[in-house]
């Protein structure tokens, strides 16, 4: 993960440009790393307009104590517009962030390396297209290389670093020091589809598309639970319209494209519904939910309050029955059955005919049958069953109301809202999990990257609470591969096909820590 080169010194001159959003944060970041900034844009007066946007920003800083006066006032000082790429000669970094369109880049990178120094770098903050494909239109491709921010870049710290076919690695190694030097966290990357980021976030999207498009539940209780169970800042819907369905949509078939249509990467008609509709979220003021003005706040659906069982019997063996346990203590005092260990690997058991289980892939009426047990009730994955807020369960076709209900008070007891969710293989935290996890491995099989790279990348680049495969080593990777392999084997579709280096990985791994429900 780590470059080993040096970082550009701090008075070495650095070209934006495109003014737009990317650039303007860009910009804001090199002038407060102390370098003179020049800013360039096609469009007049773009330049002169976001440079005083961000002079607007670094006085807001200064004003709240996070930036001292004097930086503050350097880097105001700093920053320049330049009416033509003639001004931006004396250059040593040149970052581009214009329109996303491969020839309107190839043309500006072309006329650059007839006005820069020969040892200048060259860099694009492109999000989807190829470092390589842009790098084949210059004379000297070795130095140009992706230097790709997350919005708002300014408070997103990920930097993806993308080497070309014909990058020089030193001059991947200065970007992911400068990088550094700026207050970013860098991550080196190869130019492939999506890059790290684009491509192993694809299934947070598209698992939660796939769950409201088979009904298991609605996009209020499906944004809840992968938030309060799964400890994700927000939930696939909730950021899809924050994004906007058009944007995603569009990354989405990009991605889908260049893996030539491998049904991983599929976009979802729940999506290009809303985009056909205009329901672009927020900024449309409809998408999943309803903003405009007066429009009712759609909630999550939890289950009503049941009363607490007054027989559970807990295997405490299994760690999310002793978090749970803790839980149940601390809010009342009534002595629970202890279960021992069990053979099956149940959480616990309701009125001796209800088994609790953590989801394993399966439907709880799958894992019924296959365990030859009357009555199942799946538990979705948890964050951390310690201090999660809600649960997601599922119940198996011949449960009864009243084991249902008795599971509910049990969690409620613990001081859990419950969502009943209609009885889908591997709920909805697990399977988007185990999902991200094989998506990492195979970047990382693919040689995109180092297994820390991504865990970096998805925690600085979208915010993750834990980096893919971090988490799938906390579930237990057999458990992961294992509800991989279900979901295939239910869907029988490619889609849910584990990564080899995910099979791999199971073989030669220490058991599972055991701190993840
Ligand atoms: P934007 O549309 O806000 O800004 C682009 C700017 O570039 C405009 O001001 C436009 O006038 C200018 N421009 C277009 N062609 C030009 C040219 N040939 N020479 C000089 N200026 C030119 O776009 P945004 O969102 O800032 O994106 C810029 C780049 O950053 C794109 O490549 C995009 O894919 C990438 N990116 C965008 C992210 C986002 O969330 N918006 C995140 C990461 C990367």
């Amino acid at each position: 993960m780590s470059g080993a080169g040096a970082a550009l010194s701090g008075n070495a001159v650095i070209g934006v440009i495109g003014a737009g959003a990317m650039g303007a944060g860009i910009a804001q970041i090199a002038a407060i790393a102390g370098h003179p900034v020049w800013l360039h844009d096609l469009r007049p007066g773009a330049a002169e307009a976001a440079i005083a946007g961000i002079r607007a920003q670094i006085g807001k800083l200064a004003a709240k104590g996070k930036l001292p006066a004097e930086r503050a006032a350097a880097a105001s000082a700093a920053l320049q517009a330049a009416g033509t790429l003639d001004a931006l000669r004396d250059a040593t970094l040149v970052v581009e962030a214009i329109v996303e369109d491969l020839d309107a880049k190839r043309a500006l990178f072309t006329a650059l390396e007839e006005r820069l120094a020969d040892d200048a770098i060259l860099a694009s903050n492109t999000s989807s297209i190829s470092i390589t494909a842009i790098g084949a239109a210059l004379k000297r491709p070795e130095r140009l290389v992706g230097m790709h921010f997350f919005n708002p870049a300014p408070l997103m710290p990920l930097v993806e670093v993308i080497s070309g076919v014909a990058t020089d690695k030193a001059v991947a190694d200065t970007v992911f020091a400068t990088s550094a030097a700026w207050g970013k966290t860098p991550v080196l990357a190869r130019s492939t589809p999506g890059f790290i980021v684009n491509r192993v976030a694809r299934p947070f999207y598209a698992e939660g598309l796939r769950l409201l498009q088979e009904g298991v539940c609605d996009a209020a209780t499906l944004d809840a639970v992968i938030r309060d169970a799964g400890g994700f800042r927000m939930g696939p819907c909730e950021l899809m319209d924050l994004i906007g369905h058009d944007v995603n949509y569009a990354v989405t078939r990009s991605v889908f494209d260049a893996f030539y249509g491998d049904p991983r990467f599929a976009p979802s008609f729940v999506q290009l519904e809303l985009v056909q509709a205009g329901h672009l979220g927020r900024k449309r003021g409809r998408g999943f939910y309803d903003y405009r003005d007066g429009a009712v706040k759609a909630e999550p659906v939890s289950a009503s309050a049941q009363p607490r069982p007054w027989r559970i019997a807990l295997n405490l063996g299994h760690p999310v029955a002793a978090a749970w346990s803790k839980r149940m203590y601390a809010s009342a005092a009534q002595p629970l059955q202890t279960l021992g260990s069990v053979a099956d690997g149940r959480i616990a058991t309701i009125d001796d005919r209800t088994a609790v289980f953590a989801t394993d892939g399966r439907s709880a009426t799958a894992l019924a049958q296959a365990l030859g047990l009357p009555a199942v009730v799946t538990v979705d994955l948890m964050l951390d069953p310690a201090t999660a807020k809600r649960a997601a369960i599922a119940v198996s076709a011949h449960c009864s109301d009243a084991a249902r209900d008795a599971v509910i008070g049990m969690l409620q007891s613990a001081g859990l809202a419950v969502s009943v969710l209609a009885d889908s293989p591997g709920l909805a935290v697990f399977r988007t999990v185990a999902m991200l996890a094989n998506e990492a491995f195979d970047a990382v099989h693919q040689q995109v990257c180092s297994e820390a790279a991504v865990d970096v990348a998805m925690r600085g680049g979208v915010n993750y609470p834990i980096g893919p495969v971090e988490w799938a080593r906390r579930i237990g990777l057999a458990r992961v591969l294992a509800g991989l392999d279900h979901l295939q084997a239910h869907y029988r579709e490619p889609r849910y096909r584990a990564s080899a280096r995910l099979r791999h990985a199971v073989l030669v791994a220490p058991p599972a820590t055991g701190t993840c429900a």
